[in-house]
């Protein structure tokens, strides 16, 4: 039997009272229910914005030079990270802010925004979940879906449930048909991560092995400097493959 691990981060200060969170707890109950249906486990832990210290990302630019953020030590990111890269499955969760995600949801996505150009997350399956009151939802999940997305990650369209128009939070008739089909989805996309990519992953992934193939060319050519991550991409062997889902086939191993 394997085991799926399943990591959450809800960007709300709620805390357990967060409608996000009851969404993401949820959406987890499900999928573990069909996990086993398929003879697998889920480990599931789920992080709320109260219980860590973000910084904001102070523009330093380090972490596209290096990898690494000099804030890291200094906070709760490292941590997070780390949980992230150690998940099967990541749900990201916020709550609608006047019509945008939260802050505390947008200040985690900017300290890992330099994954984008390492496609960190690729051969890893997600989902944004979005709670509102009753605007601006679907716009916010298709957003940070595709923020999630150009950093790798294999992504199904996601949940948005709301407290005071339809799909309601709190109507198990509306939200749970809902919650089992996203759940089917992400398990697929968990089972096969190179068939839940987007156009835009596979164009964008062309743009990084170009950009990649040609600085190595003038680097072996004519000495030409290259940047650390132009030289990470290389050593992931990015460029080396005829399209982003053949890449995330073999980080699946
Ligand atoms: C500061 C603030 C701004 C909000 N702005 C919106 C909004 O623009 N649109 C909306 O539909 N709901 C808005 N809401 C409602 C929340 O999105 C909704 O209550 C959500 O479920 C809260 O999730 P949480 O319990 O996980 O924090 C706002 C709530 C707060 C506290």
């Amino acid at each position: 039997m394997g085991m799926i691990r399943m990591f959450s981060f809800i960007g709300s200060g709620a805390g357990d009272v967060s409608h996000t969170k009851e969404l993401s707890d949820r959406l987890a109950q499900a999928l573990s229910r069909q996990a086993e249906l398929r003879g697998e486990t889920v480990a599931y832990e789920c992080v709320t914005a109260d219980r860590l210290r973000i910084s904001f990302c102070r523009s330093c630019n380090v972490c596209f030079g290096t990898g690494s953020c000099p804030l890291d030590d200094a906070d709760d990111m490292g941590d997070l990270k780390r949980r992230m890269l150690e998940a099967d499955i990541i749900l990201f969760g916020t709550p609608v802010y006047l019509a945008e995600m939260s802050g505390a949801a947008k200040c985690v996505l900017d300290r890992i925004s330099f994954w984008s150009h390492r496609l960190e997350l690729a051969g890893k399956a997600g989902m944004a979940l979005v709670t509102a009151s009753n605007n601006h939802g679907p716009q916010v999940e298709q957003c940070l879906r595709e923020l999630l997305q150009l950093m790798g990650l294999s992504m199904p369209e996601g949940l948005c449930l709301q407290l005071h128009a339809r799909p309601h939070l709190d109507d198990s008739e509306e939200a749970e048909p809902l919650i089992e089909d996203a759940a089917t989805r992400l398990l697929d996309a968990q089972e096969d991560p190179a068939a839940h990519l987007t156009k835009l992953q596979e164009l964008y992934w062309k743009g990084l092995a170009l950009k990649t193939r040609r600085a190595m060319m003038q680097h072996y050519l004519f000495g030409k400097q290259v940047s650390a991550e132009t030289q990470l991409l290389d050593e992931r062997r990015i460029a080396a493959h005829d399209s982003f889902a053949d890449y995330v086939r073999r980080c699946r191993g």
